[in-house]
């Protein structure tokens, strides 16, 4: 832990550069709101981004992979300066050179920056991409909320048709269906530039009549972003509000089509969905389609994901105006419900382990399993000089399909006893056949793992 930082930048501008006075009880900790994924946390996540990679797939969805840091205006334009993300959350810092930069709390602004960039509307009509990766904000950490977190999600740029924002809406259900999570999808139309001033309009005047009674973070949203006041979490706000204007009834005609036509789309692929009037999402960049994913399985975080239709993005960041679509959602949120949900992971041991008897044939068991690796087998064996018995529980524990023995005896006779853990038998395999044994057994594990 380091000490006195504070002190020791009092009355020095910012960024502080005073090295801290470093009074360290050795005890250092991961940053709260941050976490270690350690190898047996990392099995589950790396399952869970082979079937969002499975979907992109199907989809054809490219993957797109930014830095980490962009220039602090990328959010403020694009996000919105008026959002809690950029009025609050973000993680900001001037760089040695003066330049602001900011850790990306979202990837929809770092996409739509690259599009530009790179000219990406010039190579074809559409362009679909996704993402997975971590994401800073500087929110209050609690279940579900972290400061370091990660989010999957995917873009589709270039076409205004309610396709797109139905098939955005089909990949994620996809990746919840593949994982078993049950979910219910509220959606809504939050109009676009044309509508909205109308409605904000009609909006503020009713707020106008309740402006006393609202929390205090609802009157300054009254006057800033008045939709955000019927997001309000606050109890008192939403009675308030249950009879405010709802934008559903300001939708000029091109929007009201949009919505029909999507939800057409989603009942014509049986997908239930609740219209939710009240949603608006926290990112000022959203026209028309809005919708989120909702988990009874989570607590008060209950969004495991969100997105909506941009039109206006590429434009407002300095690209020609495209329209496009797209969905984000927390990764450490959805473990957490298939937690709940105690679901399977694939757990899978190595295909061998091998256990030496005595001296010679420990040397021998580190010569063959580099070469079983070299060919593709997965192989464990012991570097403790443990005993045959220790060894073989080991084996046991790691669920290694068959285990590999050799002592004295086999090393004169260039023979190993091969036990099939799961058949409980055992046979002699010579030392020449070991490879093409263990590529045929590891062929087969594979077909039974399709199936
Ligand atoms: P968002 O609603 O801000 O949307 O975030 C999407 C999801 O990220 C949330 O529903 C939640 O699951 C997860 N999430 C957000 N903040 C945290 C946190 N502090 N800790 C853990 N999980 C969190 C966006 O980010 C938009 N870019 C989505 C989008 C893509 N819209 C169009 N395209």
């Amino acid at each position: 832990m380091i000490r006195d930082v504070g002190k020791a930048c009092r009355g020095v501008p910012f960024p502080c550069m005073v090295p801290p006075k470093r009074v360290f009880d050795m005890n250092y900790k991961s940053v709260k709101g941050t976490k270690d994924l350690l190898p047996q946390d990392t099995a589950a996540w790396l399952h869970v981004e082979s079937v969002i990679r499975e979907v992109m797939e199907l989809y054809r969805y490219g993957e797109i992979r930014t830095p980490v840091f962009e220039d602090t205006a990328v959010f403020a334009r694009g996000i919105g300066e008026e959002t809690d993300i950029v009025g609050k959350e973000m993680y900001t810092f001037l760089d040695k050179g003066g330049s602001s930069l900011t850790l990306r709390p979202e990837m929809t602004a770092p996409v739509i920056r690259a599009f530009i960039q790179h000219s990406m509307g010039e190579q074809g009509v559409l362009n679909k991409l996704y993402y997975i990766g971590p994401m800073f904000r500087q929110e209050r950490p609690q279940a579900g909320r972290f400061r370091q977190f990660h989010q999957f999600g995917f873009e589709c740029i270039g076409q205004q048709s309610p396709t797109c924002d139905a098939e955005i809406i089909m990949m994620a259900a996809e990746i919840y269906r593949r994982l078993g999570i049950q979910f219910t999808l509220k959606i809504n139309s939050v109009g676009d530039p044309v509508c909205r001033p109308k409605y904000r309009e009609a909006l503020q005047e009713f707020l106008g009549g309740v402006h006393d009674q609202l929390s205090p973070e609802s009157q300054r949203r009254a006057e800033t972003n008045p939709m955000r006041v019927l997001d309000s979490k606050n109890e008192n706000d939403r009675k308030l509000t249950a009879d405010a204007p709802v934008i559903l009834d300001y939708l000029t005609e091109e929007c009201r089509s949009h919505f029909d036509q999507t939800l057409a789309l989603l009942d014509g692929l049986g997908v239930a969905y609740e219209v939710d009037p009240r949603l608006v999402r926290g990112l000022d960049y959203y026209t028309m389609t809005a919708f989120e994913f909702v988990s009874t399985d989570l607590g008060s975080q209950d969004a495991l994901g969100g997105g909506g239709r941009y039109d206006g993005l590429v434009d407002q960041l300095g690209g020609k105006a495209t329209p496009a679509v797209g969905f984000a959602a927390g990764i450490e949120r959805l473990l957490m419900v298939l937690e709940k949900n105690e679901y399977a992971f694939p757990t899978r041991g190595p295909l061998v382990y091998l256990v030496g008897m005595h001296d010679e044939s420990r040397a021998w068991t580190f010569q063959q399993a580099v070469r079983l690796r070299s060919i593709g087998i997965s192989v464990e064996m012991d570097y403790a000089g443990r005993s045959v018995k220790a060894q073989m529980r080991e084996a046991n524990r790691l669920q290694s399909r068959y285990v590999l023995i050799v002592g004295e005896e086999e090393m004169a006779t260039s023979q190993a006893q091969v036990k099939d853990m799961r058949e409980g038998t055992q046979e002699s395999i010579a030392f020449e056949q070991l490879a093409d044994y263990f590529s045929s057994r590891r062929q087969s594990q594979a077909l039974e793992e399709q199936h």
